[in-house]
């Protein structure tokens, strides 16, 4: 559970086995104004695009096997073992909506100051409520299997070796840094756009003291899923690539069946402080000097503008603390993907900007390879030769 400080409206792109995790993952943080009304029907828009998942996906597969019957009875013939593809393909769909269903059933308690599932004192003719089941655009709910591959990434063994390239270089970085440290619990680190969680999971594991943010509510009712209601390992099995019509070799690499987690998400020692925190990084995170670290991996390029980024993590690190990052400059709201006003630096230009803000660069590294989300079956492969950099915000 977690607070909703004014969650993601755009979206484009605990309980616990422990007592005391159940508290940290609760911690409060200062409630931003938000228009309420317009959240609510920004939450009942993203469980709809979830629930959509299934009938959308129904009607892709439906379309071809209309147009496959719609040819001529040699054409047919030939494509029957296609056709049977088709109607597998249908059964992944429907078992991937029953883990659907799972991660948004218990949604009531997402947020500690806020449950949008109940009715609202405002109402509005053209809102919805909570029960009301409306059909998204496919466009929308298609963000469902980004979601899906977010999850392989981060809790399954097929998403070990984007873990390795991404996560844990900023992990040995953490723990090479604070070595001095005895008491691990002392060190606070924040993890912006932290997606399902893993990252600050994996910091809180070796006993720091972590938080992990994030704006999407795809993301955040799906962490919250995982961290909090899946109690063992291999628990789940869905098929995060039944909508990926593109680029398979083998019709079976479309059907494959991958179990998560890959670890027991609730597998940590007791008076583990580890919590995750709902809302726009820049706009939840004020308080100066508070962080003894800041983990970004794939995220600065989210940014419209970045050097509000670098701004904001200048003024919460402590005198002597450093921010970690990883990861390439795809521009999340360049004009190429969206109509957002954006700035599109080299990391040339950020460099400077992070040297002219106060930081010392202590540690940098370019062409550093790393994957984000790949279907490892795929005949398409993007790697990215991503920067690593660890700046110091001196001690004065
Ligand atoms: C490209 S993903 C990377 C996720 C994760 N760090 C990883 O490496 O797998 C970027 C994440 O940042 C989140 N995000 C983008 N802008 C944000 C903001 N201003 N505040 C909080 N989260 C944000 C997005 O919702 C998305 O989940």
């Amino acid at each position: 559970m977690m607070d909703s400080n004014g969650v993601n409206s755009d979206d484009s792109h605990s309980d616990s086995h422990t007592d005391q995790r159940q508290e940290s993952i609760c911690q409060k943080l200062p409630t931003v104004e938000v228009d309420e009304q317009q959240e609510r029907q920004h939450f009942y828009h993203i469980v709809n695009c979830f629930r959509s998942y299934k009938l959308n996906g129904f009607c892709r597969v439906s379309k071809a096997y209309h147009y496959l019957n719609s040819l001529n009875d040699r054409h047919k013939q030939m494509l029957t073992t296609y056709k049977t593809h088709l109607e597998n393909i249908s059964k992944c769909i429907e078992h991937n909506f029953t883990i659907i269903e799972l991660i948004i059933e218990d949604i009531s308690s997402l947020f500690e100051n806020i449950d949008y599932t109940t009715a609202s004192n405002v109402t509005h003719e053209d809102n919805i409520d909570f029960k009301t089941f409306k059909r998204q655009p496919a466009l929308d709910s298609d963000k469902v299997n980004s979601v899906f591959k977010q999850l392989v990434r981060e809790w399954t063994d097929e998403g070990y070796n984007e873990r390795r390239t991404c996560f844990e270089p900023i992990l040995n970085e953490i723990e090479e840094y604070f070595n001095y440290n005895d008491d691990r619990s002392s060190v606070h680190v924040l993890v912006p756009g932290a997606g399902l969680g893993r990252l600050p999971f994996e910091i809180a594991k070796r006993g720091f003291t972590c938080q992990g943010n994030e704006y999407s509510l795809f993301m955040l009712i799906t962490s919250n899923f995982i961290l909090n209601k899946c109690k063992d390992k291999y628990i789940h099995t869905f098929y995060p690539w039944a909508q990926h019509f593109t680029n398979n070799v083998r019709s079976a690499d479309q059907l494959t069946a991958v179990r998560f987690p890959d670890i027991n998400p609730s597998d940590l020692t007791p008076n583990t402080d580890f919590s995750m925190a709902a809302g726009n990084f820049t706009e939840i995170y004020t308080e100066a000097n508070s962080w003894d670290c800041v983990a970004t991996t794939f995220f600065i390029d989210t940014a419209s503008n970045v050097v509000e980024y670098i701004d904001t993590i200048w003024k919460i690190l402590k005198p002597g603390s450093i921010w970690v990052n990883i990861g390439p400059l795809l521009w999340h709201n360049s004009a190429e993907f969206s109509d957002n006003d954006s700035l599109e630096p080299s990391y040339e230009i950020i460099r400077e900007i992070i040297v002219e803000i106060g930081f010392e660069m202590i540690k940098e590294m370019t062409n550093v390879s790393s994957y984000y989300t790949q279907n490892p079956h795929s005949m398409l492969a993007y790697e990215y030769r991503s920067v690593f950099f660890v700046c110091k915000k001196p001690i004065s």
